[in-house]
């Protein structure tokens, strides 16, 4: 059996979709296992732009099963949607996915409480309802697709949790509360009538299913609740901390997978938080019109920055990374120079950990190594023989700071555009 499992390496966005999409096609079954419909996997394939919030990216391959593990939060309004989109463009998923019983529901009355938690405290959230529910669940008062199951048990439950939570709209937020129980109660069902057939137990699932996995994680290790930005990170494991609780398997099913972090060659954010590589002049503006940097959730500009491989290298600390998938190279084509942060400054100390706290993270400043910029395009490159000697000399530094091999860069969008520096699929017994 093989398994992949891929990470995002930074804060998101670092070009996911796009390599899951291009490897799920050697797998059997793709799983999603934490987060929801705040992520946006982008894939663009025949010149035509899918963007997947909640089933898993490998759909897209007719043969691939795909799975909604129970780490989720599910927004059934999102998956009606999501499902007649790509049922629409020829793509049909009905029939090949499974969602777990016990992954828990996104109400309205937690995107609700998203944009009311967002006028105080300003996380700069997706506004998906993600944090809401995530608390819902944490507190034991949320509710999970199989309550459906059980009419009258929902009803009782959306009464309770519309009156808890029209009782914090109007007390704390002096907001007038106008969701409808009947409303909300009624479209549920009906969207849950639909995939009702698509509900089941996934442990049974994999136990059943010894097949080839590709465990497709979002958002990104420094969003991970946890070991993130916190408190500007999203609300679940969205490192490899999220394996075992997102998907109910053990955490020794994991020990042979090989764990894959996707990482841009240079670093973006949306949202708020410290980001301690962040330009906010000329060059980070530079960046964000080249690397059409702008949320493919929210639409929200991106922050933009140099590689801050103190923090990559805390990636593959948190997630046990094997190797990494370098996209959007070709973004920095054009510049006369590269930065990439090797150490943090800090009240005159050099540090050369990821610090936990939120005060240190945003006085540190980054000691910078310099590389010459390449200034020839890489666009597109399929051969590793074409890359610009200046681009290998920056993929090596990569490698030698953070310990890991570059097996990959990603070169373009499209689906073509990528080339192996190291072929991992062909080579899978022998991970190290
Ligand atoms: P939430 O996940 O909507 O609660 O948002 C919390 C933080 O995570 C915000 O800074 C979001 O911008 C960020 N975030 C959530 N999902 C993604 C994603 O898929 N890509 C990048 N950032 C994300």
């Amino acid at each position: 059996m093989e398994k992949l499992v891929i990470l995002g390496a930074q804060w998101g966005d670092e070009g996911k979709g796009k390599i899951v999409d291009l490897l799920s096609e050697s797998f059997e079954i793709t799983a999603r296992y934490q987060g929801g419909s705040n992520a946006g996997h982008t894939v663009v394939v025949n010149d035509q732009k899918f963007i997947l919030h909640l089933l898993p990216t490998g759909i897209l391959h007719e043969h691939v099963v795909g799975v909604i593990a129970q780490g989720m939060v599910v927004d059934l309004e999102v998956l009606e949607e999501e499902v007649k989109n790509l049922e629409e463009k020829g793509i049909p998923v009905k029939e090949r996915f499974i969602i777990s019983d016990r992954v828990h529901l996104v109400m309205p009355y937690h995107k609700l409480l998203d944009s009311l938690f967002e006028r105080k405290k300003g996380i700069g959230t997706t506004l998906r309802g993600i944090g809401p529910a995530y608390m819902f669940k944490y507190g034991r008062r949320g509710i999970r697709i199989s309550d459906l199951t059980d009419e009258k048990r929902f009803y009782e439950l959306l009464k309770d949790n519309l009156e808890f939570v029209k009782n914090i709209c109007e007390k704390v937020f002096c907001e007038n509360f106008s969701l409808e129980l009947e409303e909300i109660y009624e479209k549920q069902l009906r969207i849950y009538e639909k995939f009702k057939n698509n509900v089941g137990d996934v442990l049974q699932f994999f136990m059943k299913n010894n097949k080839s996995v590709l465990f497709e994680g979002a958002q990104g290790t420094l969003l991970d609740i946890d070991m993130g930005t916190y408190p500007y990170v999203t609300s679940s494991n969205s490192s490899a901390l999220g394996l075992s609780n997102g998907t109910g398997l053990p955490p020794n099913y994991f020990a042979d997978a090989y764990f894959l972090g996707v990482a841009k060659a240079y670093t973006t954010r949306v949202g708020e938080g410290p980001f301690p590589t962040e330009l906010k002049g000329e060059e980070g503006e530079k960046l964000r019109e080249l690397g059409g940097e702008y949320g493919s959730t929210t639409g929200r500009p991106r922050r933009c920055g140099w590689l801050d491989l103190v923090a990559l290298k805390y990636a593959v600390q948190v997630n046990g990374l094997h190797g990494f998938v370098i996209t959007k190279l070709d973004v920095l084509d054009g510049f006369e120079e590269v930065k990439v942060a090797v150490a943090y400054e800090y009240e005159g100390e050099r540090i050369e950990h990821f610090p936990a706290s939120y005060s240190v993270l945003t006085k540190v400043k980054p000691i910078y190594k310099t590389f010459k910029g390449w200034k020839r395009s890489t666009k597109g490159i399929r051969n590793p023989e074409e890359l610009p000697p200046e681009a290998k000399e920056y993929i090596k530094f990569i490698e030698e700071y953070t310990g890991v091999p570059v097996v990959m860069l990603s070169t373009g969008p499209k689906r073509d555009e990528y080339l192996w520096l190291r072929e991992i699929l062909k080579t899978r017994s022998s991970y190290s």
